[in-house]
């Protein structure tokens, strides 16, 4: 099988320590039966503490895309789904489809900032307001404390604040939960805890969400819900690991922007970049790298980017320079320094 260098999906580049697999281990271990509802319930009271909120605030799920999806369908279809653009797909594609209405508010260029008014403009009947924050794909913060009461104060209208990538943001609306029964915010422990295979998410929920959410699929794998568990009563590795991924993303932006590329300031474990360099992906891909493409909602030359290891952005920034080599004639003696 030929070995990828996987920077596509903003996954977290470091293995999980051994306390944790020994934790998914022991889950093997109970596999013909369902999660024990007394370890979800000390689940949630974990997340609870972690986030500074009261646990009956706390929703569990199998990964924050499906309490998004949850959130469309149960919402929706008696609401306007207004959402950024660009924004996360998976749940732009679901809102656009069951949505009784759909509308995104393009962020404005160059900074790709979201503009007040347009957005509260749109809210002048039954809404559901879902903003990533910071955003997939630009790694832009759009939302401040400000703009969120003004979306709040709104009649009948619903904001979901998705925080999939908060612990590298450090930006966190939960305190706000309690006085807003309007508000929720969806959280994962796929990225910064480096739990992608694990696929735990959570929502942290208003009143209001809890009138016709479903909380029923808090039933998780139980591997699942033991290595959640042991990483949440050790979180001392996320925050290190966080660490070294904000000094990585600080040097590979520097070094990509020293080779011409056009690198956009990231609150997240990704860069969003562009190029003037014909068929990036598929040179990169050709070499054994994989990036997202999102040219297709941000033009062409646009790619992302996840931060991986000094020795993977050591690799890429040396294909990288090889690429733009072969593309422009172009000597860059600049050498990328890891560690
Ligand atoms: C902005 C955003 N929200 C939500 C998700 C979904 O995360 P998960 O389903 O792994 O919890 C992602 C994943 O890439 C994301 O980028």
């Amino acid at each position: 099988m030929r070995r990828w260098l996987k920077l596509d999906l903003n996954e977290m580049p470091y293995s999980p320590p051994e306390n944790l697999i020994r934790a998914a281990e022991q889950g093997l271990r109970s596999l013909n039966r369902y999660a024990d509802t007394d370890a979800l319930q000390r689940l949630a009271v974990l997340l609870a503490q972690y986030t500074g909120v009261r646990r009956e605030k706390i929703v569990i799920a199998p990964g924050s895309d499906l309490l998004l999806r949850e959130i469309v369908l149960c919402f929706a279809g008696r609401r306007k789904v207004v959402m950024a653009s660009p924004t996360f797909l998976p749940t732009a594609s679901v809102a656009r489809r069951f949505a009784r209405k759909f509308v995104s508010i393009r962020l404005s260029r160059p900074e790709f900032t979201l503009a007040r008014e347009p957005l509260l403009e749109e809210l002048d009947e039954p809404s559901l307001v879902i903003l990533d924050n910071p955003n997939n794909p630009t790694g832009r913060l759009v939302l401040d404390r400000e703009l969120v009461e003004l979306i709040l104060a709104r009649p009948d209208t619903l904001l979901v604040v998705d925080e999939a990538y908060f612990e590298f943001s450090g930006l966190s609306f939960a305190g706000m939960v309690e006085a807003h029964a309007n508000l929720a915010l969806t959280r994962t422990l796929d990225k910064a805890f480096g739990l992608a295979g694990v696929r735990v998410g959570y929502m942290i929920a208003g009143e209001a969400f809890f009138d016709t959410f479903c909380p029923s699929i808090a039933f998780l794998p139980q591997p699942s819900l033991q290595a959640a568990t042991e990483a949440l009563l050790h979180p001392d590795y996320m925050w290190k690991n966080v660490q070294r991924i904000m000094e990585e993303r600080e040097k590979l932006s520097r070094e990509l922007e020293i080779l011409e590329a056009r690198v956009y300031p990231s609150s997240t474990n990704f860069l969003l970049l562009r190029s003037k360099i014909p068929d990036l992906v598929e040179e990169l891909t050709d070499r054994g790298i994989l990036v997202m493409d999102v040219s297709r909602q941000l033009g062409a030359g646009f790619i992302r980017l996840s931060v991986g290891t000094p020795d993977e952005n050591e690799e890429f920034v040396r294909i990288f320079r090889e690429i733009k080599r072969q593309a422009t004639g172009q000597e860059n003696t600049y050498e990328y320094s890891a560690g």
